[in-house]
């Protein structure tokens, strides 16, 4: 089989996004949109993948580094051509097949891709353009098919007639092309045209010129050829991808309460009767146990929860694992690399950073749990918590299985409470507390004879 390469074209400024921020920088579904594109290009297998960038080239390829990828830097931007002229040069040599891909068509399927390569390969074309039917075709260049049909040209919105303007199929700027064709039509191109730009699309004419073949396919819809050009189309592609999610977790056993407000990223697994309500987000490569409920509000980004787990309403939790049985909330914040035990439970306005709570242990109520390692059997009382921080440096502090640490003490780290000790509630504990005992750590009550206060008389008068 010929080989493969890909290039994508991603050098554009997007001047309608209207942003201070190159336009395949920006977020769909917590990825900048370059990422489609590219994550395409390695799962067609290209065996290399070459970047055109431009403005913000910078940004962009700091964003995207990777051994895998060749970038280009296309300054000024002279159009698709010049673009393309641009990554020529990167792929000096090269013979095979070329897939053409842009930086801002980000929900195009693999399935797709792969449909135009065969066809392109098979038909043995110097150029196979992936088009559409669209509904509202303005500012895509048009279709020409010759009278047997075939394609005879693309022309752009801004040089076509009238006639044209009214085909409806367009091309989608996705391509295969034999590499040694399109490199060699690059030079016959010119500037002559409404944009004052090399258009790539006039490879096409080029082609059909020679006499070599040209196909086109057809996408599945309109919509995963959607190219990216303002925020009102960046929603509606977010859009589209969140409900194709959805509509994949609903049809492999999830309850989704509420499809319209709910918002999963692609990466996110769920298992199933796992029941998801409104107005939470799931974000990057999160992972859901079955049968899990995930009460209304709340975040969760890049972490895993086995099964059984409840998260209740308007809880964050960030790249920590919560075990099999746990309970989450309301109103916890499990910040990174929290690590909570089967059947624990962390609940109203508790937050936990860089912690492991064993198994079965509890921090029920307003408290913090910084920096420590508590063992399993734990009961921390309401309002604990760990000093971990002294102004410099962050210190552990470690609890021992079966400890019961009464009701708003403060840990000073670093320190260490043995297994199965006490702690009187209000304590400071500043010394380790060695296993089985009791630590108090406060000031002793006194109860005194009540005097009237200063200036006053006794209240009992009238
Ligand atoms: C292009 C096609 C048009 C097609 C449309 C689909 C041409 C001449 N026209 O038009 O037929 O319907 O895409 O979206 O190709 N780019 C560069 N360098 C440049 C110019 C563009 O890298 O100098 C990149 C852009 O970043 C983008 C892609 O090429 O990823 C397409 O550029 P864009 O300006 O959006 O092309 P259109 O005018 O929309
Ligand atoms: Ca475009």
């Amino acid at each position: 089989m010929k080989a493969l390469a890909s290039i994508i074209l991603a050098a554009g400024q997007g001047t309608r996004m209207h942003s201070s921020r190159a336009k395949v920088l920006h977020l769909l579904a917590g990825k900048p949109l370059l990422h489609y594109p590219l994550a395409a290009a390695r799962s067609i297998a290209a065996e290399r993948i070459v970047v055109v960038v431009g403005h913000q080239a910078a940004e962009v390829e700091t964003c995207f580094a990777a051994p895998d990828l060749t970038w280009v830097t296309q300054a000024p931007q002279l159009g698709t051509g010049h673009a393309l002229m641009c990554g020529r040069e990167a792929l000096e040599g090269f013979v095979g097949d070329l897939l053409l891909l842009c930086g801002d068509i980000p929900l195009i399927r693999l399935a797709t891709l792969e449909r135009l390569l065969g066809f392109h390969r098979q038909e043995k074309n110097a150029v196979t353009v992936l088009t559409t039917i669209a509904k509202e075709p303005t500012g895509y260049g048009r279709i020409i098919r010759a009278g047997g049909g075939d394609i005879a040209r693309i022309v752009e919105e801004k040089d076509a007639s009238a006639q044209e303007r009214a085909v409806t199929e367009i091309n989608s700027g996705i391509y295969c092309f034999d590499a040694a064709f399109v490199f060699s039509a690059l030079d016959a191109l010119s500037r002559h045209n409404a944009q004052n730009e090399y258009y790539l699309t006039d490879t096409v004419a080029i082609a059909a010129g020679q006499g070599r073949r040209v196909g086109g396919v057809l996408a599945s819809s309109a919509e995963e050829v959607m190219g990216i050009n303002t925020r009102i189309d960046l929603a509606r592609a977010y859009e589209l991808l969140r409900r194709e999610v959805l509509e994949r977790l609903m049809l492999a056993g999830v309850t989704i309460i509420d499809p319209h407000h709910t918002y999963v990223e692609p990466e996110v697994w769920v298992g199933k009767d796992t029941v998801i309500y409104p107005n939470s987000h799931f974000c990057g490569a999160t992972r859901i146990g079955e049968g899990c409920v995930i009460e209304p509000g709340c975040r969760i980004v890049a972490s895993t929860l086995g099964d059984r787990v409840v998260v209740k309403s308007t809880s964050v939790i960030e790249e920590s694992v919560i075990r099999e049985g746990a309970s989450i909330g309301p109103f916890a914040h499990l910040r990174p690399q929290s690590d909570i035990g089967e059947g624990a439970r962390i609940g109203n306005f508790v937050e936990v950073k860089k912690s492991i709570v064993g198994r079965g242990s509890k921090a029920s109520h307003l408290t913090y749990l910084g920096d420590a390692t508590i063992g399993a059997g734990v009961n921390v009382g309401a309002g604990t918590i760990t000093c971990n921080y002294d102004g410099v440096a962050k210190h552990p502090t470690i609890i021992e299985d079966e400890v019961f640490v009464g009701s708003n003490t403060e840990l000073v780290a670093p320190v260490r409470v043995g297994k199965g000790a006490l702690i009187g509630a209000g304590s400071t504990i500043t010394k380790d507390v060695p296993p089985e005992s009791l630590a108090i750590a406060r000031a002793r009550q006194v109860n005194l004879p009540r005097k009237p206060l200063l200036g006053k008389k006794s209240g009992r008068e009238s």
